[in-house]
């Protein structure tokens, strides 16, 4: 045997019991004739002591020993005089009588802490190493401890885990998609899924009522802080069911995981708002609602044609940030510059300081008096003390975005985006279609099989953009965590759709013919989400990326530098797919 017990598991009550462990060397100290090792394997750390009067051979043996050798010790437990209430196994050590190294290490290229002084670059080139931290490690546990809870609740409910293909054609869901080439169809292509989303379709043409998957799926889109080019999902999909339905099965779960995984209760009911609703009083359809700071739209109050910055202005709206009057020049300097940021892309910023002394003073003292000053005091529901930020601009849906950004900057640096504080909510009533500036044309919001509201039905002639759809997402601190919809399941509605979102009813076939036609072999009313499972584990770990609860991620370029892929491949492989690398377009890239 290895092992008798592991690094994690020896207490008081151990004491005097002969044990063998192996594990990884944290690091050793030498202290007079003694050498102490912290041995550490996947559930703890237990203290090892080589005593040099006893057996000197050995404790030099112990000293040669470097970080990350693995060793096995074979030892007498006993009572440490001096005890550590820090870790679990503090109030003993193992007395060794054996050692045996049974694979060295090279020098790590990081210290193996909870703190480590490795850069993110080298941890990810290491990610073997990285992993063994135990802060790393415990977002690894928690991700599967999450995986169970959904498999068995979901199960209690009838859903059944179905796999579906990796290797796949085009699926709808907006983004770009990964291709495979395929050698025994030369010229032709799979893509990989950005989400089971039609096959899960078919699983309830197929009958299946209830399906689940945690499911791998592949976009390529630019990355962020909660985008991996590969992630997972808890995809699910139901018959028979209406959008309360799934609304509350899929609440109960996220009630479920909060209380197992966090200890938190949901309410009993989350809030709906409207996606309307979302956007005007935070500008987001993903809003954080761990702080207050609603949008609050001035025009009225400030177009007074008194300054022409708002007099032409399509949106003046504003936020009040409690307390925050005594904000020096130099602050408000930097929130100037944080909205003019390209990536926040206003303008300027009016700022208008409700002192505690009762006196006024913004940066619009020129065009505006003391008394249109107190109207907006009262429009913005403003006490002694506020400070008040106004963004404008021509275009009413950009400028509430940018004032979003500002929000959740303001939110940020008053330390109101606590992590241990959870506030979910689903948005409804999304628009059925939207705009794209890139592409000229309607697209779909979400993918084209969501249902329009029924209500809405007529408006699809007349007012395309008008059109609600039967969709809701789950959001939770500002993150959308999941989303679905209910779906189209009548060939014609479906034929219209694609007809608005720009197919010709050839292109429609040749992209979706499989599930239009199996439609009309009796499609079930059905609807479904997907959680983003990597999302949903990194807001209950509290992490600010979902890299830190993926075992091997990939970094903000789509690459895995520890495999250091993508990669070229050899020219036979490249003949063999009949594939040509246009290699002056690379070098032009200069990459
Ligand atoms: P959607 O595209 O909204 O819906 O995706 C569902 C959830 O998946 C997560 N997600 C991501 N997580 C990490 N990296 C990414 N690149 C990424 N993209 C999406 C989000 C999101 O809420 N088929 C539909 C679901 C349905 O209608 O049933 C779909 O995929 O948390």
């Amino acid at each position: 045997m290895y092992r008798t017990k592991t690094c994690g598991e020896l207490r008081m009550s151990n004491v005097g019991e002969i044990v063998t462990l192996a594990g990884w060397v944290q690091r050793t100290r030498k202290m007079g004739g003694m050498t102490f090792v912290d041995l550490r394997d996947r559930y703890g750390i237990t203290q090892i002591v080589f005593n040099n009067e006893v057996d000197a051979a050995l404790c030099e043996k112990a000293n040669q020993l470097g970080r990350e050798f693995v060793i096995q010790i074979k030892g007498q437990v006993a009572e440490r005089s001096n005890k550590n209430a820090k870790m679990p196994t503090g109030d003993i050590e193992i007395i060794a009588s054996e050692l045996t190294v049974l694979s060295p290490s090279i020098t790590p290229p990081f210290t193996i802490e909870d703190v480590s002084d490795g850069g993110d670059d080298l941890r990810m080139k290491y990610r073997y190493l990285d992993l063994r931290r135990s802060v790393v490690r415990r977002n690894l546990e928690l991700r599967h401890n999450m995986a169970i809870l959904v498999r068995n609740f979901l199960d209690a409910k009838d859903f059944i885990e179905v796999e579906t293909p990796i290797l796949i054609g085009s699926t709808p869901e907006g983004a770009r998609d990964f291709v495979v080439p395929s050698r025994m169809n030369p010229g032709q292509f799979y893509a990989l899924p950005q989400s089971p989303q039609t096959l899960k379709q078919l699983l309830m043409v197929a009958g299946f009522d209830r399906y689940f998957q945690i499911a791998k799926c592949f976009r390529d889109e630019d990355l962020r802080a909660d985008r991996q080019p590969e992630f997972t999902q808890i995809d699910c999909e139901m018959s028979f069911v209406d959008q309360e339905d799934v609304i509350e099965i899929f609440e109960d779960l996220a009630r479920h995981l909060f209380k197992e995984v966090r200890g938190v209760e949901l309410p009993a009911k989350l809030q709906q708002m409207t996606w309307h609703e979302a956007m005007r009083l935070y500008g987001s359809d993903k809003p954080d609602l761990r702080f207050g700071m609603t949008f609050v739209e001035v025009m009225d109050v400030m177009k007074k044609g008194k300054f022409s910055v708002f007099d032409d202005a399509a949106y003046i709206g504003g936020i009040c940030v409690p307390g925050c009057a005594d904000y020096t020049r130099k602050q408000l300097d930097q929130l100037t510059d944080f909205v003019k940021r390209p990536q926040v892309g206003a303008k300027g910023l009016v700022y208008v300081k409700y002192n505690a002394d009762g006196t006024i003073k913004s940066s619009v003292d020129k065009f505006y008096d003391q008394n249109d000053l107190l109207e907006l005091k009262q429009a913005m529901g403003a006490n002694d003390g506020d400070l008040v930020l106004i963004l404008s601009g021509d275009n009413a849906n950009k400028t509430r975005v940018q004032l979003c950004s500002l929000r959740l900057e303001m939110g940020e640096r008053l330390g109101l985006r606590d992590k241990d504080k959870f506030e979910c909510l689903w948005i409804v009533d999304f628009p059925l279609f939207e705009w794209s500036d890139e592409e000229q044309r309607l697209m779909a919001t979400h993918h084209p099989f969501t249902m329009p509201n029924p209500d809405d039905i007529p408006l699809l002639d007349t007012h395309p953009e008008q059109v609600r759809a039967k969709a809701y997402d789950f959001v939770c601190n500002g993150i959308e965590v999941g989303g679905g919809s209910l779906r189209i399941h009548d060939g014609e509605l479906q034929a219209k759709m694609f007809k608005i979102l720009g197919f010709t009813p050839e292109q429609a076939m040749a992209q979706f013919g499989f599930l239009i036609n199996a439609f009309k072999f009796g499609a079930p009313p059905h609807a479904g989400l997907a959680f983003g499972f990597d999302r949903f584990v990194s807001i209950m770990a509290g992490l600010d990326s979902i890299r830190d609860c993926i075992a091997f991620p990939k970094n903000n370029s789509g690459r895995d530098v520890m495999l250091d892929a993508p990669s070229p491949i050899a020219q036979a492989q490249l003949d063999e797919l009949y594939l040509n690398v246009d290699e002056a377009r690379v070098k032009a890239l200069g990459k």
